[in-house]
């Protein structure tokens, strides 16, 4: 098992309650955050250009339809991931998520794929930032020095405002800074009445006659547009040539569309900084995904309605044009100064989102283990220093906007597990509590996986090329360096030479009557004692002691706690965590006691709090000054 790419990581294990120190993230969102953080992930660049760029290329004003096939596949996703949170509410999101349903290999593709999709969209929505941020100056006649007006506002090569934004919020994240949440939520709320107003001036110009043809006739695509994997298929199976509009156009469109929803994957990854997560993660992943696809729409709905589909220029920031074109040109600063407000905020979760992926990951030592460590305010800074860094070259040497897809295939990739691993862990866990359970889940889940599976087939060949470039080279990294480093695989070894010791010594292991199969739970086999390597616990960077001294013998229904290598970091626990945390850690292999206490969250306790679920970490927080303030 020890070598098994597929080992699984024990619910109990990852829902962070045995991870301590410095490795632990401190409470700070309530459910109106998480809606807030959702929002401002949602509406991004996506709201002020994709509903125009798809009806001028690809659906005309039946975009809308779109709009809405594209919605409920994310609603329907969405709903799987309420579930897994609701049950797994850690950092890690769909990583840890198929690293307790699927196993460790899985684990690291899913969260590959997650850091393909948050680095690129961090760098895709800064360069976009700039482009907003440059045409803003140019609106309120700032002037821009002659030796900078070639530096700013670019699609590619080097660009200061998109370094100088990137930098900006990856040292609020990293340094803890007190900005933060209050920020956000002003931030937020602008862009929110700006979106408001957008759809209410827009709607003033609404012409029915503009949605005629509701779906344009299909004609064939303009050469360069690139074919996507569905037109090779269909092309090699039938001899077609791709086209654009139409039925197919309206399906074609919708995973372009996907862009402009992503985001509400990205709650799940405030878990662990969630309060009562089980129940809060599911709300703000479902609220703030309702909201933004009801944005969306009123949006989408003014802007087809205003002008006419075949009148939009998606080359250029086509809604402020459409306003043009309507008559209220002023309208033009309102969005590229929503805009930039807007994506700034898509760019701060982006990156908190991708700090906590990053921090996950290498919490469970698939990335270096250094890079899991936080600071007083449990903020991951080296995960927030060394990502931001990433996200800051991408920007800055790949022509970032010409990838968007990308974002999107990671982002659909990883779709694909979620509702597959609500499946399987209701199968291996049914004594798990799920605050949140999807209804009729085989049917809805087979439903969200066929359809997100067709959204990945109608993005373009190279994105695909590049995806699977990107996924070899995760691969590649994984065999040489996480296979070995995993702290799963340390976990399991220093199991088996527990209990290789204690057989020699003539004495039971926890492993007896009365526990799981071998005292380990499903997916987690034991490991053959002729295989375990001697000594392998002395090797590691946590020294145990050995484990060959006489101990007294316990029954098989009370194992002593394991030394668990999360808690005997070097690092010790933070200065101002006393108490609780210096507890015994529950014991992830133990034998059940009650169906429900060994599942991620127990059962609430009648009558006390309302049912709310109380993080066993939570009453460790240190009474931080600004409780709300996470960063
Ligand atoms: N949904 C985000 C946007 O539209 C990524 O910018």
């Amino acid at each position: 098992m020890r070598n098994n790419m597929f080992r699984r990581l024990p619910v109990e294990q990852a829902t962070g309650q045995l991870y301590g120190g410095r490795h632990r993230l401190r409470v700070a969102y309530r459910t109106r955050d998480l809606i807030v953080l959702g929002l401002g992930v949602m509406i991004g660049s996506g709201i002020f250009k994709i509903a125009g760029v798809q009806a001028a290329t690809t659906a005309g004003p039946a975009v809308i339809v779109s709009f809405v096939i594209a919605g409920v596949v994310c609603l329907l996703a969405a709903l799987f991931y309420a579930e897994l949170a609701s049950v797994v509410p850690v950092a890690g999101s769909a990583y840890s998520y198929s690293y307790v349903a699927f196993g460790e290999l899985w684990a690291w593709v899913v969260g590959w794929a997650l850091l393909l999709e948050l680095l690129l969209a961090a760098s895709v929505v800064a360069r976009a930032w700039s482009v907003f941020a440059a045409q803003a100056l140019g609106d309120f006649a700032v002037p821009v020095p002659s030796w900078l007006a070639d530096l700013v506002g670019q699609p590619k090569g080097f660009d200061v405002f998109a370094l100088g934004i990137l930098l900006l919020l990856v040292a609020v994240l990293a340094t803890g800074s007190r900005l933060g949440l209050r920020t956000l939520w002003f931030m937020v709320l602008a862009k929110v009445a700006v979106i408001g107003l957008v759809i209410g001036v827009g709607l003033t110009f609404f012409d029915p006659g503009n949605l005629s043809p509701f779906v344009p006739t299909a004609r064939p695509a303009a050469d360069g547009s690139g074919q996507t994997v569905l037109d090779a298929v269909l092309g090699a199976a039938t001899g077609s040539t791709p086209r654009v509009f139409g039925i197919w156009g309206v399906l074609a469109a919708a995973p372009a569309i996907a862009f402009a929803y992503i985001g509400f994957d990205l709650i799940a990854t405030a878990a662990e900084e969630t309060r009562d997560a089980p129940r809060s993660i599911p709300r703000g992943i479902i609220v703030s995904l309702v909201t933004a696809v009801v944005l969306y729409l009123g949006v989408a709905v003014a802007m087809v309605g205003m002008v006419s589909y075949d009148r939009l220029d998606p080359s250029g920031p086509v809604l402020a044009t459409a306003f043009d074109a309507a008559g209220a040109g002023a309208m033009g600063k309102v969005i590229d100064v929503g805009a930039v407000l807007g994506l700034t905020t898509v760019i701060l979760v982006v990156l908190i989102a991708l700090t906590r992926v990053v921090f996950s990951m290498s919490r469970d030592g698939l990335l270096p283990r250094g890079l899991a460590e936080t600071r007083r305010y449990g903020v991951p800074f080296r995960a927030a220093w060394v990502s931001g860094a990433a996200a800051i070259v991408m920007s800055q040497t790949i022509d970032v906007l010409t990838l968007e897809q990308l974002v999107v295939i990671g982002t659909l990739f990883a779709f694909l597990f979620v509702p597959a691993g609500v499946l399987a862990l209701r199968r291996d866990r049914p004594d798990l509590h799920r605050p949140f359970r999807v209804p009729l889940a085989p049917l809805t889940a087979t439903l969200a996986i066929g359809a997100v599976g067709w959204l990945m087939l109608n993005l373009k060949v190279q994105t695909w090329a590049y995806f699977l470039v990107w996924m070899a080279v995760g691969v590649l990294i994984y065999l040489v360096y996480g296979r070995r480093k995993s702290q799963l695989r340390r976990l399991l070894t220093e199991k088996a030479n527990r209990r290789t010791a204690a057989a020699a010594a003539g004495r039971p292991s926890a492993g007896g009557p009365g526990a799981r199969a071998g005292g380990l739970p499903p997916g987690v086999a034991p490991y053959p004692a002729d295989r375990v390597a001697p000594g392998r616990s002395q090797t590691g960077v946590h020294p145990r002691p050995p484990d060959t001294a006489p101990r007294p013998t316990v029954p098989y229904s009370a194992p002593p706690p394991p030394q668990n290598p999360y808690l005997s970091q070097p690092y010790g626990p933070r200065t101002p965590d006393t108490g609780p945390q210096q507890q015994p850690p529950a014991d992830p292999y133990a034998p059940r006691t009650s169906p429900h206490q060994t599942g991620g969250y127990p059962r609430p306790e009648p009558g006390g709090s309302r049912g709310r679920h109380r993080r066993d970490d939570e009453t460790q927080q240190p009474p931080y000054p600004d409780e709300h303030d996470p960063w």
